[in-house]
């Protein structure tokens, strides 16, 4: 394996092709400890892995969990109802209190955007030799669901080579609430990678125009794209039409807690338009891959049917795949070397 030139992991747009491809090669390897009969690996045992949830979470932090437990880490899972940040601490202070008690990772979720970068210059200007693992910061990034879902979709079309450039000149349809989507922003990193081109539907006021420049407008400070030729980002309104054309469809929940305000007319109205049905799915002449990040609004952004019932649907491998790809993840940070240039 090449070496891994990330000290923390908080966003893709600074991943180069061969970064996905080590990801998805070591998720996959993953995969066979994950069916054998003693699923643990002693690779992490003396490591300590910190989970650091400042926001609610099921699948993330459940997920990076169990993959600590498989790689026979050392866990501290932090609950912020009874944590000392009710009586004033800070988040940064949290943190520089699990680096003190020996952390080698922090796996970091918050609802504020960026918290989880800052928290990792603060800890390098401190000296502290620490990984940050970035595990959703408000809706700016989720780097480890964009590389599952990237594993997903790699592995429904090129199940067994495992190619990541089979994504070239698809066609992935992201329908919802891509505003308040740190979900989207990172699939648009790992997807347009390796050629997907990208069709953001939904209304104005969830999908703006300006969706269509985040490629170039949207590269962290310092950072330079590693990706010579991106797959583009089209915008539409229509459901009905863009599904036509879809080799895939990751569907977005309506994220209320982020809405700061009315955006919708109505939920009605919005179901009406962008929740995804076997009626509109049946406009699309193939038998298309479904995806959600999860949490569901069932019958609001997809209907209950495809959720249980279409057989492409593979919210549940990602769920599966997502143990695999945050396994991989710990695993390359427990390598890296800590003489590591910062990102
Ligand atoms: N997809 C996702 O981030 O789900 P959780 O909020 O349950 O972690």
């Amino acid at each position: 394996m090449n070496s891994w030139p990330h000290k923390h992991i908080l966003t893709l747009a600074n991943f180069s092709k061969e970064d996905f491809k080590i990801v998805i090669d070591l998720a996959n390897r993953f995969k066979s400890v994950n069916n054998a009969h003693i699923k643990n690996l002693p690779s992490l045992r003396g490591f300590l892995i910190t989970s650091l949830f400042f926001e609610p979470s099921t699948r993330t932090k459940n997920s990076f969990e169990l993959a600590a437990k498989r790689l026979s880490a050392d866990l501290l899972s932090f609950n912020p109802s009874s944590s000392s940040l009710s009586k004033g601490e800070t988040c940064l202070d949290t943190a520089r209190t699990y680096c003190s008690m020996g952390s080698n990772i922090l796996i970091i979720r918050h609802s504020s955007n960026h918290t989880p970068f800052e928290i990792a210059k603060n800890l390098d200007y401190g000296g502290f030799k620490i990984s940050v693992l970035n595990a959703g910061d408000g809706f700016n990034s989720h780097p480890s669901q964009g590389l599952l879902d990237l594993y997903t979709l790699t592995k429904f079309f090129s199940p067994i080579k495992l190619d990541p450039n089979i994504l070239f000149n698809k066609t992935i349809l992201i329908i919802g609430d891509i505003l308040h989507s740190r979900v989207a922003r990172s699939n648009l990193w790992s997807l347009t990678a390796f050629g997907a081109n990208i069709v953001l539907c939904g209304p104005e006021t969830l999908v703006p125009e300006e969706f269509s420049n985040f490629l170039t407008s949207n590269l962290p400070h310092e950072v330079t794209d590693p990706i010579k030729n991106r797959g583009k980002i089209i915008i539409s309104r229509s459901l009905e039409q863009s599904i036509k054309n879809a080799d895939a469809v990751i569907t977005l929940r309506l994220q209320k807690e982020r809405m700061k305000t009315n955006l919708l007319t109505s939920i009605q109205s919005y179901s009406d338009d962008y929740c995804l049905t076997k009626q509109k799915l049946d406009l699309c002449s193939k038998e298309i891959p479904i995806l959600h990040p999860g949490p569901l609004n069932r019958d609001v952004e997809i209907s209950s049917q495809i959720v249980d019932s279409y057989t492409n649907c593979l919210i549940n491998d990602q769920v599966s795949n997502g143990v695999l790809v945050r396994m991989a993840l710990l695993y390359l940070l427990s390598k890296v070397n800590l003489e590591f240039k910062v990102i």
